[in-house]
């Protein structure tokens, strides 16, 4: 079958791979694709929002099943689009995406339905957020309701904080109309987790559990990225924890969309805070992770399009997923100024050293070629990721590569992978 995937970063060229391993798959597209992608698949220059153009292609040429990366076009309604035209197509539909693309939405649903999760209101007004800041006290947590590419979260230490970050977003000054409406939340502490399940909106299979460094400096300083770096399996997710995740997040969501007319079928992301056992939802995503898909789609032992094309066709049923006892480690190279204002256009030293290592693949994400050479391109360049007998063996693998690599400028985190070495 031939099979078109739809995005151009590290997870998409992570989904690529994974596909392009598949005894059913003949022909792997990716629109727009990436260099690094260009090795395993044919890039296919459309954007990720032109979503006519998409269908044009995917009627044309015949595609099998599409896959989605990105949250834009499905909050945009491809899925809609192309399951009108008769075409398989693996995500959730628009009305189902909103679980991701509002976060009102998503915490209205997370209460109706009992699942946990922080206090919170929903302010479109400052002087009413203004009060419910002074009732809460600080630290809390500003969000914009809307898409902000993982970077619409203000966590605020000051009174003085809060309000800059509702005043901004209210105004519209940052991020535009999605932060016309603002959430107002508790600030919770514990460990993070991202626990994926793939749903054909009742049956939910959930994938291994993985975590991701959010914060762009060892020991989670500074402010938050799109991630700097993952792993799988997380000791965090301990037995317990996955089975409450899977009873009170996984299961009275699905069962919650599908009560509130809006079917949800895909990859459902929950970003958990676990403490003393205790698990809190963070927020929902209605795709893949990026960086969690490298590492999740490294350790992923079965064919992953059978499963893509069951929850294309509405039912899981029957199927499952199995998991190499290997751990998975992606170390995430960004380029200088990230998650700012950054520089790009740089050349990339080192791929092929660190492409020969055993157990090791650089899924690229921000590159593009110029005069034949590869260079930076995007905040996050390179998701370098590596399997291990245990954690640290993966981590040693991760970061031999990383150190293969270099352009002016480049960042990394040090300690990808270290609190699972804490919990050993
Ligand atoms: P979100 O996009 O809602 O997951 O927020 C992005 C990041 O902000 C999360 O991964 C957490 O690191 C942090 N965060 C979000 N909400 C809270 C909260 N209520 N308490 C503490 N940290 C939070
Ligand atoms: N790595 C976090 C996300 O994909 O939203």
């Amino acid at each position: 079958m031939k099979v078109l995937v739809i995005g151009g970063g590290g997870r998409e060229h992570a989904l690529v791979w994974k596909i392009a391993q598949s005894p059913l798959v003949e022909k792997v597209y990716c629109a727009p694709g990436n260099p690094g992608i260009a090795d395993l698949a044919e890039n296919v220059p459309i954007k990720v929002d032109q979503l006519e153009k998409l269908l044009a292609f995917a009627l044309e040429n015949g595609i099998d099943l599409t896959v989605v990366g990105p949250e834009q076009p499905l909050s945009l309604g491809i899925v809609d689009l192309f399951k009108e035209h008769g075409l398989k197509i693996f995500g959730p539909r628009k009305d189902a995406a909103i679980i991701e693309a509002s976060k009102a939405f998503s915490k209205d649903l997370m209460q109706k339905y009992g699942v946990p999760t922080a206090a919170y209101g929903v302010f479109t007004e400052i002087a009413a957020a203004e009060e419910f800041i002074d009732r809460t006290g600080v630290p809390i947590v500003v969000k914009a309701d809307g898409l902000a590419a993982g970077k619409g979260v203000i966590i605020a230490q000051t009174r003085a904080e809060a309000m800059e970050a509702v005043t901004d977003m209210l105004s519209g000054n940052a991020f535009g109309a999605a932060g016309s409406r603002v959430v107002i939340e508790e600030f919770l502490t514990g460990e993070e987790a991202s626990f994926l399940a793939i749903t054909d909106g009742t049956v939910i299979l959930p994938l291994a559990s993985a975590q991701d460094h959010k914060a762009i400096y060892d020991g989670d300083q500074g402010p938050n990225t799109g991630g700097m770096g993952a792993y799988s399996p997380a000791p965090v997710v301990t037995a317990e924890v996955h089975e409450i995740a899977m009873r009170e997040v996984l299961r009275r969501t699905v069962d919650g969309m599908a009560a509130e007319g809006r079917p949800y079928q895909g990859v459902l992301y929950a970003g958990l805070m676990v403490r003393d056992g205790q698990v809190k939802t963070l927020e929902f995503n209605a795709r893949f992770g990026d960086p969690e898909c490298q590492p999740l789609l490294m350790r992923m032992k079965s064919d992953i399009v059978p499963v893509l094309l069951a929850v294309a066709n509405g039912d899981l049923s029957g199927l499952s997923l199995e998991w190499h006892q290997q751990a998975t480690v992606c170390v995430v190279m960004a380029a200088e100024g990230y998650p700012g204002e950054i520089r790009s256009g740089d050349a990339i030293e080192g791929l092929e050293a660190a492409a020969v290592l055993d157990g090791v693949y650089v899924f690229h994400a921000g590159t593009t070629m110029k005069d034949q050479r590869c260079v930076t391109n995007g905040g996050r360049v390179l998701g370098v990721t590596a399997s291990g007998e245990n954690v640290q063996a993966a981590i040693d693998r991760a970061y031999k590569a990383v150190s293969c690599i270099t352009w002016p400028g480049v960042q990394y985190r040090r300690d990808i992978g270290k609190k699972a070495i804490g919990r050993i």
